[in-house]
Formats: structure tokens, sequence, C-alpha cells
């Protein structure tokens, strides 16, 4: 049954409020909690534990001890374990829902949407780990074969964001526990509790003692570093901002050891000419608004065709014009509060920065009075090429719109920035779609689509916006190592 705020916080007072370390929720070893804030209206939701870096490295213990075993349990056992969870929190929906909508904000309808999107990675890598591949061929010369095996990399630290509670952990935990690897689990301070539900399914199912393990703290630098420093720790998976991304690889290098980093993006949107204008819109909406924007795949510059820029323009003002912000349990509400004070405060002032500059506001431009962290859907156009906006990530619901004559200054333009995650292209010309995509420099493109996310696809960015790929046919792969065998007959 769908929650109201009531009742959702009536789930958060059953929910277990300790790290889960060993197979067992206990108390950090400082007995220090740590508040979770509503974005909505900044009340406090619950207080949880505050993981010492004592308790890491006993996360790390218990993560080390398990790892032999699990490594050596059979793909069919842990696709058929994965299976169950996703079976879980399908049940379970209508709770992930409340709890992703009461600690990151966005609209029930979304968070279930989050919550398909979130087990689905559960279910595709029950998939993947079944189907683990190795090989057998011959050596050039003929004189010996060269056998490949894959073998799980071993414990790993996964840190997950704020804006995508439970699917960009599932995205790490599926594929990590598909490969065989035990992990750590670092969510964002923000937003602890939707883990602190899927480590009760975890424990519900028996996953063996030290396989997963639940780490929030507000002092993740500390947490990240011990850990890093730690020989048995064998991997780091991050999600985030290109900054702490760039930190964290500062660290790993000391010790080579792996990484995946899936970081910030300045997602162009082009509009060509001949573009199907309801689709292009359409796509806009999706590619920008979803999750309000606090998305790293969010359209961050839309470039579009003079020809068609101040018809496409109307459109999505009429379409911004129709949003309602408010709180996520509102069933008329279809835009939530930005996370925090500093997210709203960034958004607020990278749009009058760009007003500053010359740009116009054809809707919206400014934060909500009273509580919460709410920002109107803001479209700009005339934005010049001097604002910060167009070179820094928005994280925020504002579309800021530029024009372009040339197929060359679009590409020029969509690939003048250090990011490189996910761009979108809108034209009916198959060839140059395809030639725009290509020169693309981004891990995604959206052809004639606004939303390149799914479970199936490989999802990360090239340049500043990350390396390796989660989910799709090689996510598995950032979990694996590949062991080669010359053998003589
Ligand atoms: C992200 O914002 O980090 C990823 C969002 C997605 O998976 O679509």
């Amino acid at each position: 049954m769908a929650h109201d705020r009531e009742s959702a916080l009536a789930l958060v007072a059953e929910l277990p409020r300790g790290l889960y370390i060993n197979g067992r929720w206990r108390e950090s070893a400082t007995g220090a909690h740590y508040p979770v804030h509503s974005p909505a209206d900044g009340t406090v939701l619950t207080e949880v534990a505050d993981a010492s870096v004592a308790d890491a490295q006993d996360a790390l213990t218990a993560a080390e001890a398990a790892q032999k075993d699990w490594g050596a349990t059979t793909p069919r056992y842990r696709a058929e374990l994965l299976r169950r969870v996703f079976d879980r929190i399908i049940e379970r929906t209508e709770d992930f829902a409340a709890l992703i909508s009461l600690e990151m904000g966005k609209p029930l309808a979304e968070a279930r949407g989050e919550v398909a999107y979130g087990a689905e990675f559960l279910r595709w890598f029950s998939e993947q780990a079944a189907h683990l591949t190795g090989s057998y061929a011959p050596a050039p010369n003929g004189g010996y074969r060269i056998v490949t095996a894959k073998q799980p990399v071993g414990p790993s630290l996964l840190i997950t964001p704020w804006n995508f509670p439970l699917a960009m952990a599932t995205r790490k935990i599926g594929a990590a526990l598909a490969a065989g690897c035990t992990c750590l689990i670092k969510p964002a301070p923000q937003t602890p509790l939707t883990l602190a539900l899927l480590m009760r399914i975890f424990d519900e199912l028996n996953v063996p003692a030290g396989v997963v393990n639940y780490l929030p703290t507000l002092d993740a630098a500390a947490q990240s570093k011990a850990l890093m420093d730690d020989p048995r720790l064998r991997k780091v998976s991050f999600t985030g901002s290109t900054g702490v991304g760039s930190i964290l690889l500062h660290q790993a290098a000391d010790r080579v050891l792996r990484t995946s980093m899936e970081l910030g993006g300045n997602g162009p949107f082009i509009v060509f000419d001949d573009a199907d204008l309801d689709a292009a819109v359409e796509g806009a909406m999706l590619a920008k608004m979803r999750n309000a924007g606090e998305s790293c795949v969010a359209a961050n510059r839309f470039l579009v065709h003079s020809a068609v820029a101040e018809e496409f323009t109307q459109r999505l003002v009429r379409r911004f014009e129709k949003l309602v912000i408010g709180d996520a349990f509102d069933p008329a509400s279809t835009v939530g509060p930005l996370i925090d004070a500093r997210q709203l405060d960034k958004v607020t002032e990278l749009v009058d920065d760009a007003v500053a500059h010359g740009a116009r506001i054809r809707v919206g431009g400014k934060a909500s009075s009273g509580a919460g962290y709410f920002y109107a859907p803001t479209v700009l156009t005339d934005v010049p090429e001097t604002a910060r906006i167009g070179r820094e990530e928005i994280f925020g619901p504002v579309a800021a719109i530029t024009t372009f004559d040339t197929e060359a200054q679009a590409l020029e333009r969509a690939n003048a920035t250090e990011y490189g995650l996910a761009g979108y292209v809108y034209t009916r010309d198959i060839s140059r779609a395809l030639r725009f995509a290509e020169g693309l420099e981004s891990g995604m493109v959206g052809v004639n689509r606004g939303l390149v996310s799914d479970p199936g696809g490989p999802f990360g960015g090239v340049k500043a916006s990350g390396l390796g790929r989660e989910g799709g046919a090689t996510g598995i792969e950032e979990y694996l190592e590949t062991k080669y065998l010359a053998v003589q007959l």
C-alpha cells in the first residue's frame, strides 16, 4: 500500500539505525550518531550510527574473512540469491519508494521508478552471475594452450551518492556479489535509510556474514583513506563528483588499487532544425527534469539550431510552467526539493551568474520561499559562453539554452568541456545522428531519446567523467580479474 508521510515516518522508526557488519547490526565503536534530514522541510527524520575508522576496519576484517568462501560459491547460488533480493525489493516497492522520497525528496511516483530501476540491476546481475566466461585457445606457435579464467577481485569498497539512493548502490552491489566479491557499502550521509532496508533484506535472506557490510559515516574521507590504505581492500568503486573522484584516484595510486569511477557530467542536448520537436521536448523533459536535474546524466547545456530555437524554447517553457514543486508525498507534486542548502545555493548562484552575464529568464529563476530546498523549474535563453552555467554541472532543474547554426559548430561546442558522460542528439537525419553521436566525446549518447540509463547498457563516461562501466554486459568485469594459464600439453 502506498505510504503517506506519516506512515513513511513510522517505517523509518522501525528501521535498524546501526551499522551492519559481519552479519549483525551494531552501534558504532564510538557510540556516535548523526541526524538524517528531510530535504522537503529540513526536519530530522531519524539518527543513524556514524561509523568510525575502527568500524570500517572491522568490516574489512569481516569482508576479507568471508571472501574465500563467497568467491567459491557457485555462480548459480549467487545468481539465485540476487534474484531473491530482486523479488523482495519488488514486493516492498512502496516501502523503498517511501524511504527514497523521505530522505532524498523525489516525488513518490519517481521514487517507484527508481525502485524498479534499482531492483533491475540485481536481476540483471543475477543473470550475469551464471554466465561467467573463460577461454581455451592454442598459443600462436601451437606449442601450448592459452587458458583464461575469471576470478573475483576481492573485498570492494562501494561509495554511493544521494541522488539515486537505491539504484546507484544496487548497480555496484549486484555486480560485486555476482562476480564473487564481498563488499563494504558507504552510502551518502544524506541518504542512508534506503540502504538500511536493503541490508535488512540481505540479512533476512541469510547472506553469509561479512559478504555485505554497511557503513554510513559523516567522515567519508577518513573512512575511505583508512580502507584504501589497507592491503586487504582490493577495489574501490565510486559514484560522485569529479573532485572527490580525483582525490580517491590519487589515493588509489599509492597501492595501485583497482578503481571504477562514475563522476560528473556536463551533458549537451542538441536539437537540429529537422528534429521532431514534440519528441525533442519530451526528451528534454526527461533528460533535464528526471530527478529534478540532480543526475550526472542530466542535460546541462541545450544547443538548439537557431531556426527552431524559439519554437523549442516556447514549448519547453509551457511544459515547465505545468510542473508542480512540492513535497514528495503530495500526489500533485512533480518536482521535489534539492538535496540540501548547499545544492540550493549552487543552483541559485549559477542562475544569478548567468543572468548577470546577460541570460534571459523565460520561466522560474528563483528558489521558493519557506522551508525546504525547492528551486523553481527554470528555462534560460541567450546564455553567454562566459557564464559558469555552461561549464559547471548544474544538478538542478535549470535548462540553459544557446543556439547554433552549423553541425560543426554544434559538435565543437558540445565537446568543449572536460566532461564526457552523456549527450543527446535530436535529428530526423539518421546519417547525421550517427555521425554526430560518433563525434560526441561522451560515454553515452541518447539518439532521439532523452534517457540512456538502463541496467542492460554500459553506463560510464570518458574524459573527467570517469573510468570503467557499470551495468551492461561488461559491468561485472569491473569486479573480475582475468587469470591466464599457459598450459603445456
Ligand atoms: C547518476 O546520476 O549518477 C546516474 C543516474 C542514472 O543511472 O541514470
